[in-house]
């Protein structure tokens, strides 16, 4: 049992439920799959990797085919991406000379599963942004932002109140509201995050880990590719979300074993990412995106002399990814880059 006793912020909360050493979501439990608790677009099907690889080897030839290139996923999850990278890899003689590839995770549990996927010695695993000295350097995340914890807000009558959860028993017992700084009031109106009604969400950490990563990309040259379940307009809903066995779950319960995610605000991010200097394109979703990299096209490719059976799979796998009602629009994607180059395959 994780001792929850007392009373913390929502992001506090959240570090404890997901992240504790010995208790935590990510510690305790592999989340992902069938068996798992949600199923993320790698393991719905390698071509989505596929795809990505093709992308991240033209951004590469446009920057003029470096000799040196690193490749840093964030959040590798049980490591399925980068499995059919590296093997895929293999197809691209040159590229592969040239790429360092490094996998940023913080969950030991998870790393051990990752080590024993991918199994390959060209990987480095790294807890620190800063270990990457070699650019240029490109920045991969597929679900990362949305699993890094939130703070919560709310305004009334004038006053800005941070929410906060409190246990007593092992139990949840209410949210309690809590006036701020000037200091946090200030950091909020500097992100136009401040709104009369509804919720405020404030991704702290995961701005500063951003933060890290632009200042990486402005040194060394590269640029970030993100993937979220987010949107654009924000609405002030609450986005807090908990999945259970693919079941939803209240998020204060099941604390430990269920996983417990918010919707990205790709708003937030474009204007924190222009702030600091960065080139970017619009927000496309996923199903734009794919498409435009010829995912239906390679699809037909791999389903032709197939059987009716691989093949349905095969079609079956490609509309969840691709689904206008699902993850094709609930998914969007972001790349921002140093200003020396301009890509936006996939983006126009
Ligand atoms: C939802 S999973 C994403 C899985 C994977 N990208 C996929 O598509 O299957 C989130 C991942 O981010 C990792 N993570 C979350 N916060 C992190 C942090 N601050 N530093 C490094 N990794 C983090 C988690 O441990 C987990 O591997």
């Amino acid at each position: 049992m994780i001792n929850l006793n007392g009373t913390r912020s929502i992001d506090k909360f959240l570090e404890k439920a997901l992240y504790d050493k010995n208790y935590g979501y990510y510690s305790k439990k592999n989340p992902f799959g069938k068996k798992g608790d949600f199923i993320t677009a790698p393991l719905i099907s390698p071509i989505f990797s596929e795809i990505i690889l093709i992308w991240v080897i033209s951004y590469w030839v446009s920057l003029g085919k470096p000799k040196k290139f690193s490749f840093v996923e964030l959040g590798p999850g049980n490591g399925a991406f980068c499995k059919t990278f590296c093997r895929t890899l293999k197809k691209f003689p040159d590229f592969k000379e040239s790429v360092q590839i490094y996998l940023f995770e913080r969950s030991e549990r998870l790393i051990k599963i990752q080590k024993k996927n991918i199994n390959d010695n060209n990987v480095t695993w790294i807890k620190n942004i800063g270990q990457i000295k070699d650019g240029p350097v490109l920045f991969f995340g597929n679900e990362f932002f949305d699993s890094i914890p939130i703070k919560q807000f709310k305004i009334k009558r004038s006053r800005i109140y941070e929410k906060f959860i409190y246990f007593k028993n092992d139990k949840f017992k209410k949210f309690i509201f809590k006036k701020v700084s000037k200091k946090t009031i200030q950091k909020l109106k500097e992100l136009n995050l401040l709104r009369k009604k509804g919720v405020i969400e404030y991704p702290q950490k995961g701005l500063q880990i951003l933060e890290l990563i632009t200042k990486k990309i402005n040194k060394l040259n590269g640029g970030i590719l993100l993937i979220d379940y987010g949107y654009t307009k924000p609405q002030g809903n609450d986005t807090l979300q908990s999945l259970k066995s693919h079941k939803k779950n209240v998020f204060y319960k099941n604390i430990g074993k269920a996983d417990i995610t918010y919707l990205v605000n790709f708003k937030l991010l474009c204007k924190y990412l222009l702030k600091r200097k960065l080139f970017l394109n619009r927000i496309v979703s996923q199903n734009f995106f794919l498409k435009k990299l010829g995912i239906i096209e390679r699809t037909e490719m791999l389903s032709k002399n197939a059987s009716f059976k691989v093949k349905s799979d095969l079609y079956y796998r490609l509309e969840r990814l691709l689904s206008k009602k699902k993850m094709g629009s609930l998914f969007k994607v972001l790349f921002a880059a140093n200003n020396k180059n301009k890509f936006n395959l996939g983006f126009e």
